[in-house]
């Protein structure tokens, strides 16, 4: 894979160079949070030892240049995003942040009894209690599509669900549990034929692809730094801006006021309206530099490919292990792998591949009604990113069939 220099771009993570438990850390944990390179890192000690101030406050001369850096890493997440302007980008801490605001804001203000809310089985819990407690406070219904065998949502069965009273539909761009990508393009298309607005939760997919907001049309979009190679407190919220200027604040402090008077206050337009208080400012220009990283290798067909045979490998040497059994066979999957394995509990997997410096999550993955749909108390990740090895899925699949034999 000439094109694509695995070790040369694993040097550019430092955290990947340490051992655990005396074995080199293999870390296949990326969809719960990824691992951060050299330039993320220089860029919040930059920030801290050069320009820190706080923004759209100060005339002095750093809390110019803060403001600035600030300002340029929104037009970064735009570009990130295919997007020519910036003022849909709201920073916001993360993408939880991002969809219990419009779940609250644009959810509070639109929904009445009887509209429906349309999710998915797949959701995480971020992508559904927002969703319930503005239903509850509301009198507004949410409308469940399930989903198939192999973990895809069938585009007639999402369809049979929207109807007039459809409000909004929320939908992962790809499933964190089992690594689904969403035919969100097909799904935005038919909820706006009956009316709705459509908020995409981007956590899995931005790490993974190169998202492109005006050939997928959503009216909002979320994600979080924190799985796109930044820091973590930082994330983003996209909306339309002419939604977010109709949508009341959902915080209230400095820098999102237009005018205050005990009379009565007026608020800015977005992003601003949406940013109370001084914002993460290190987060979002550290943010920037994560997602100016990340693109050129989104956009490479060579690492596109790459992530692609992490899985494919992956996932054909774990089921040829007697007893272990893959969750989530999409036809089309971002680069996670979920699995069971008879006699072992998904946590008692996590601990001894620890053991062997492989990290993993296990556990339900903060989506609770989607084990319930698979009977099960939860299931081991494997989750891998560009800068994983063939050979470090080599060791996962060796250190398995070991355990396999220790239970079986
Ligand atoms: N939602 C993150 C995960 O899937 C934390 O692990």
């Amino acid at each position: 894979m000439s094109a694509f220099d695995v070790a040369a771009l694993r040097r550019d993570f430092p955290i990947l160079a340490r051992q655990v438990h005396g074995r080199p850390l293999i870390y296949l944990d990326n969809a719960a949070t990824s691992q951060k390179p050299q330039v993320v890192l220089q860029a919040l000690q930059h920030y801290y030892t050069q320009q820190n101030a706080n923004v759209h406050r100060g005339v002095h001369r750093l809390s110019e240049e803060a403001t600035t850096a600030y300002e340029e890493a929104r037009h970064a997440v735009a570009r990130f995003l295919g997007l020519k302007e910036s003022r849909g980008v709201v920073f916001v801490r993360g993408a939880t942040e991002g969809i219990n605001l419009v779940a609250s804001s644009w959810g509070g203000a639109n929904l009445k009894a009887g509209d429906e809310i349309v999710l998915t089985t797949m959701e995480h819990h971020a992508n559904i209690v927002p969703w319930q407690v503005v239903a509850e406070r509301t009198g507004a219904k949410v409308v469940v599509v399930p989903i198939n065998a192999q973990g895809e949502v069938d585009l007639a069965v999402f369809q049979s669900k929207l109807t007039p009273r459809t409000k909004l539909v929320a939908v992962a761009h790809a499933s964190n549990a089992l690594g689904t990508i969403n035919p969100v393009g097909e799904m935005i298309r038919l909820a706006r034929s009956v009316g709705a607005k459509v908020l995409i939760d981007g956590c899995q997919s931005a790490a993974h692809f190169a998202i492109d907001i005006p050939a997928l049309d959503p009216d909002f979009y979320v994600f979080s730094g924190h799985k796109t190679f930044g820091p973590t407190g930082i994330g983003v919220l996209w909306g339309r801006p002419e939604l977010l200027d109709a949508m009341p604040p959902y915080q209230f402090g400095g820098d999102m006021i237009r005018r205050v008077d005990f009379a009565g206050t007026t608020y800015r337009e977005a992003p601003e309206r949406f940013e109370a208080g001084t914002p993460d400012i290190s987060g979002a220009i550290a943010l920037a530099v994560a997602l100016d990283y990340l693109k050129p290798i989104l956009v490479s067909p060579a690492a596109q490919a790459h992530e692609q045979l992490l899985l494919k490998t992956a996932t054909e040497r774990l089921k040829a292990i007697k007893g272990l059994r893959v969750i989530g066979e999409a036809k089309h999957k971002v680069a996670v792998l979920s699995f069971v394995m008879e006699g072992s509990h998904p946590h008692d997997l996590g601990t001894l591949l620890d053991a062997d410096g492989i990290a993993i999550r296990t556990g339900h993955h903060c989506c609770m009604p989607l084990m319930k749909f698979l009977d099960l108390p939860g299931t081991a990740r494997a989750s891998f990113s560009f800068f994983n090895t063939l050979e470090e899925v080599d060791q996962l699949a060796k250190s398995l069939e070991r355990i396999r034999k220790m239970v079986a």
